[in-house]
């Protein structure tokens, strides 16, 4: 695949990215409950409307390629290209105002992550990423931390909303790692947590119920800045098929991975 090509759909990702985030921040002040899939499981007017937008964006440079999206679900098409998008992430956080939501848009060839772009809100951060080719925010490259002792990092993780089994053990792991680090932060926001982890500010990040629009672009970010990426068990992480991770800096991988896998 040429260079070319790339760079274009990099284009394609960041420009609607940028309109995603536009629209959201546009809505910040009268976000809409239409919807709730649980409980606490909130579906806002934004969600759709940026999806639709991002979708219309990408379409018309590529109206072959296939989708994956979190509130339409899957649009394949045969294609070898699938995008794969969290049109808002964060929306719990979005609702109340709480500074934390992003745009997560990763592009997918042949199964491989290939592109991608995240937008952290409300304070714009736009990370990106070409397979093989590093990770970037604001156009400059990151890397991860090299913190190599658990008691000198900082961890995130995440809750789903299905409060079952899973949940109940990542409480206690949440326990377990507090007592062992400088801290464990749960932001709300997948594709952020991945993407400071990405870029240093976290030193690993780990969430039991995921779906793969969460972590789609994320992923590729976070090991193109020199990340590990796997399931809790330690074995290779597919989004398609895995919903749960560990991304971590290669120094304090193993041992986030075993104290994980301690409880
Ligand atoms: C959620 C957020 C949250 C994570 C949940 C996700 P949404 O995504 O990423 O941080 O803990 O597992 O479902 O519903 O806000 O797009
Ligand atoms: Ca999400
Ligand atoms: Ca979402």
């Amino acid at each position: 695949m040429s260079l070319i090509n790339k760079n274009k759909l990099l284009d394609v990702a960041v420009e609607a990215a940028l309109a995603s985030s536009n629209l959201i921040m546009e809505a910040l002040d009268s976000p809409k409950i239409i919807d709730q899939k649980g409980r606490t499981d909130l579906v806002t007017q934004t969600d759709k409307n940026s999806e639709k937008l991002i979708k219309e964006i990408i379409k018309s440079s590529y109206p072959k390629h296939s989708f994956l999206a979190e509130e339409s679900g899957k649009e394949f098409s045969g294609s070898e290209y699938l995008w794969v998008i969290d049109p808002l992430d964060g929306t719990t956080n979005f609702v109340h105002r709480y500074p934390c939501f992003a745009v997560s848009i990763g592009l997918l060839y042949r199964n491989n992550p290939l592109i991608s772009a995240v937008i952290e809100m409300p304070n714009i951060k736009l990370y990106t990423a070409v397979a093989s080719e590093g990770a970037f925010c604001e156009g400059s490259k990151i890397s991860c931390s090299t913190t190599s002792e658990l008691v000198q990092s900082l961890l995130t993780t995440g809750f789903g909303y299905d409060h079952g089994e899973l949940w109940n053990k990542n409480m206690d792991l949440f326990k377990h790692l507090t007592d062992l680090t400088q801290g464990v932060r749960r932001l709300g926001a997948a594709a952020i947590d991945i993407c400071h982890v990405a870029d240093g500010k976290i030193d690993g990040f780990w969430e039991y119920d995921l779906y793969p629009w969460d972590t789609a672009a994320g992923v590729l970010i976070a090991k193109e800045s020199g990340c590990i990426v796997s399931k809790i068990n330690g074995n290779k992480y597919n989004p398609h098929i895995d919903n749960n991770i560990i991304v971590a800096n290669p120094n304090i991988y193993q041992k986030l991975l075993k104290e994980l896998n301690t409880i």
